[in-house]
């Protein structure tokens, strides 16, 4: 009889086992038993929990929030065309196309074993094996090879990816990277990681991801996209912000920045740590007007063998950021009154959380000129645009100047 790789194996067998019983699985350790719906990709029930302990980080102890962990886990039924995805695929819903994949995913070392099959950790986790790009290129409507055999779709850490924007985990040079596609607002998503990584550079400050920006082809046309390599490894792994206050009652006097670096310092941060990053993360958002740093886009490094936090998750994803879906670029007072999803809703009140106000912004001479060559070399958009882009930048660093020379510039009084 011929001999097949775990992968040949994998493809040609049904993943699903007809009674929807799986083994919620951390690395090869048996973390609870639960009923999955099969047509759904649901996680229905959880019959048992044998490792408490080994629950992913926020589930509470009985297992109940599994279900909408699993869920998370999916892509976002906001993906952009997601449904022609899923009709390609044969599967109803992305959690269906997850559950094809074991559930398996490049930011922790969960997975979920059929009660039937008996598999290894080692032969099926995508950070040391490699894995196909087919779906990946399905998902990022990319031109490259997609065969029609479905079957090959199967199991990719693309599939359990979360995120609006169209993307797809690659190899490259033997690097495993997230590339996000940008088809429209002239790329601006892409390069606005780029010059987001310059500022860092450029203040010092290291724990960011470093992004970089290639094109690719899609529909005849190429797209900027921007590639960033993994920050998780087979000994670390990623908790959102998200996932560890998903079960977390906020009290009343508390909120919800609060009990953020609450529960970090109960996982094992160092308070001081996690305010510096957040604070820096609030002041250089402010700068690039980044509108989206909710609980999803920050979070933490997470050491399954000690069962703690190490370290803060390095920044990352600030695509959403420079007024890149804005038609008209605002300037002066209108740069203090920008809606944001994150801690607040008004982006100058996220300063109020800010305790230690020490920035150099000095070293951000010249950014703005910087960050408009970057926008002119790898954007479309008219190079009007991009000078008013780099505009805000100017005055929004202004700004937070003032901030940092102690104006309380939420409020509105007149400071120019
Ligand atoms: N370099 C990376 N290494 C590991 N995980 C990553 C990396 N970049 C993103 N992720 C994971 O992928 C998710 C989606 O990426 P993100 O950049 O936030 O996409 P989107 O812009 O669509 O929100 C993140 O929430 C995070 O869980
Ligand atoms: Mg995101």
């Amino acid at each position: 009889m011929k001999d097949h790789t775990v992968r040949e194996w994998m493809y040609e067998r049904s993943p699903e086992p007809q009674s929807g019983f799986y083994v919620l699985k951390h690395k090869d350790k048996d973390v609870a038993m639960i009923q999955m719906d099969t047509f759904t990709g649901r996680l229905e029930y959880v019959l048992a929990v044998y490792l408490p302990e080994e629950l992913p980080v926020g589930c509470r102890a009985d297992g109940k929030s599994l279900s909408n962990w699993w869920s998370l886990r999916a892509i976002p039924d906001s993906r952009k065309d997601l449904r022609q995805v899923l009709s390609r695929t044969g599967v109803e819903t992305s959690q269906a196309l997850l559950l094809r994949s074991y559930g398996l995913s490049l930011t922790d070392h969960y997975w979920v074993q059929p009660i039937d099959r008996e598999l290894y950790w080692k032969d099926l986790n995508f950070f040391e094996n490699d894995f196909s790009e087919e779906l990946g290129n399905l998902l990022t409507d990319s031109e490259e090879d997609v065969r029609e055999d479905v079957e090959l779709l199967r199991v990719s850490p693309s599939a359990s990816v979360n995120g609006d924007m169209k993307k797809k985990w690659i190899i490259r040079d033997g690097v495993r990277s997230l590339l996000k596609v940008n088809t429209n607002h002239y790329g601006q998503q892409a390069v606005n990681e780029v010059i987001a990584g310059r500022m860092h550079e450029r203040l010092g400050w290291k724990d960011h991801v470093p992004y970089r920006v290639e094109k690719i082809r899609i529909g005849g046309h190429d797209h900027p996209c921007s590639i960033s390599p993994l920050f998780t490894s087979e000994t670390k792994e990623f908790v959102p912000a998200y996932q560890l206050l998903m079960d977390h009652k906020i009290p009343n006097e508390s909120s919800l920045y609060e009990s953020l670096v609450l529960m970090a310092v109960e996982m094992g941060m160092e308070e001081e740590k996690v305010r510096r990053q957040l604070e820096y993360m609030i002041m250089t958002d402010f700068i690039l007007s980044n509108t989206d740093r909710h609980l999803n886009n920050m979070g933490f490094l997470y050491d399954p063998e000690h069962r703690r936090f190490t370290d803060m998750a390095p920044i990352f994803d600030t695509g959403n950021a420079l007024f890149y879906d804005r038609a008209v670029i605002p300037h002066k007072e209108n740069l203090l009154d920008i809606n944001v999803n994150s801690f607040c809703k008004r982006e100058a009140d996220m300063l109020r959380y800010v305790k230690k106000p020490i920035l150099d912004v000095e070293k951000l001479t010249d950014f703005p000129e910087e960050a408009e060559s970057l926008l002119r070399q790898y954007t479309d958009m008219p190079g009007g645009r991009a000078g008013e882009i780099a505009e805000t930048i100017r005055e929004k660093t202004a700004y937070l100047s003032l901030f940092l020379n102690g104006k309380k510039i939420w409020k509105k009084e007149q400071y120019w």
